[in-house]
């Protein structure tokens, strides 16, 4: 076991002037499990292939441990790796694919065979030790994957939208497994992943990217509660929190025609005439139409989910743009398409922003 530090690592992809990954700073602790989470080409990939020495690093180390890592090569470095596409062996068993590194590494046949079966144990992969790939299902190859890894027994696992070729419900299975699995063993785990609701449910901490710089690295309850800016806040939960560009006045700013109070050091900072308001679906407080208070939101689209539903509306929140807005409400009290419902932002829910830098104004 060991820790990772990414000290200020980048990748210039030889022919570009931009970096994929600039300067990652991250501090993963012994045993953590990280995961690293962003939009499509904003640098996850890159990031973990430099942690595994498949990239060169350009400025900055690579630890593990501590050992700089960061010229060396990858077979030195004590990683496992589970990719997206598995990569098992076709012609070869389950057996044989789980143990292939460590005979290529010289074991002995009888340690090999030990470190597999009780690999496939963990895994629930025991009555299938004989197969080839081809006759088992989607789910038991992930875990197939997997137990290469294991069976390495490395100081650190990484893996890569390992949960991508599966179904649905599997991958939520799945994720469930790994995350457990991960903490029974303790390795140190760094994995990818584009999907925020697997990034939130897996992480002990997790570190969004965006064009190549890191924006937040943080546990998912801080993430949630505290996104540091525009990015981030948008970017993680679902449906994603409102954020509504309104005009400061005294006091606080107006969201509709409730004044939300806020923090004055954090308007002071603010040098624009307006700021961005957050407010996630379920920090609306639902009033009466005759109590005079609220924001009216037209009702669009009500998506039921039992428990609770979502509003799915429109409202005049800061100048005269109708905006759209998400509602969750209880499922035991749903509006009418068509009908307006009356809400307010609950007090110490709100988050503000700078519109224009992004940054995260409110405490
Ligand atoms: N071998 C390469 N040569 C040049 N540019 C590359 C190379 N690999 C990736 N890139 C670029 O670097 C950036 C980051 O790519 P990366 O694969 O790390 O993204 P990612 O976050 O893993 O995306 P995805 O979610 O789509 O897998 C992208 O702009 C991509 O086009
Ligand atoms: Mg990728």
């Amino acid at each position: 076991m060991a820790t990772v530090s990414f000290d200020k690592a980048t990748r210039i992809y030889p022919g570009s002037e931009k970096p994929a990954v600039d300067a990652l700073d991250i501090e993963i602790e012994d045993g953590e499990f990280l995961v690293l989470v962003g939009p499509s080409g904003c640098g996850k990939s890159t990031s973990l292939r430099m942690l595994a020495g498949l990239e060169d690093v350009n400025a900055g180390a690579i630890r593990i441990g501590d050992r700089d890592v960061t010229h060396l090569p990858p077979k030195d470095r004590d990683i496992a790796m589970v990719f997206q596409n598995y990569a098992l062996y076709p012609h070869m068993t389950v057996a044989d694919n789980m143990g292939f590194a460590l005979k290529i590494a010289g074991v002995p046949k009888a340690e090999i065979r030990q470190k597999v079966e009780d690999a496939a144990k963990i895994l629930d992969l025991t009555e299938y030790l004989g197969r080839k790939p081809k006759a088992l299902s989607g789910g038991q190859r992930q875990r197939v994957a997997m137990g290469r890894a294991i069976v390495r027994e490395p100081q650190v696992f990484l893996m890569d939208e390992p949960l991508s070729n599966l179904d649905a419900k599997l991958r939520v299975s799945t994720r469930t497994q790994i995350a457990s699995l991960q903490r029974r063993l303790g390795i140190t785990t760094v994995y990818v992943t584009h999907d925020q609701v697997e990034a939130m449910t897996m992480g002990d901490r997790v570190a969004v990217l965006k064009d190549g710089l890191l924006q937040q690295v943080d546990t998912p309850r801080n993430m949630y509660d505290r996104p540091a800016n525009l990015f981030v806040a948008g970017f993680i939960g679902s449906p994603a929190m409102n954020l509504v560009e309104v005009p400061i006045t005294d006091g606080g700013v107006k969201f509709g025609n409730a004044v939300v109070p806020v923090d004055r050091d954090a308007l002071s900072a603010a040098t624009d005439k307006t700021v961005t308001v957050g407010v996630r679906p379920e920090h609306f407080d639902v009033t009466g139409s005759d109590s005079g208070q609220g924001l009216a939101v037209t009702v669009n689209v009500v998506e039921e989910l039992g428990a609770d539903a979502y509003v799915y509306g429109t409202a005049k929140v800061g100048g005269d743009d109708s905006k759209d807005l998400v509602v969750r409400v209880s499922g035991r009290d749903v509006p009418e398409k068509g009908s307006t419902l009356y809400i307010v932002p609950r007090s110490g829910e709100t988050h503000v922003f700078s519109t224009s830098t992004g940054a995260r104004l409110s405490d």
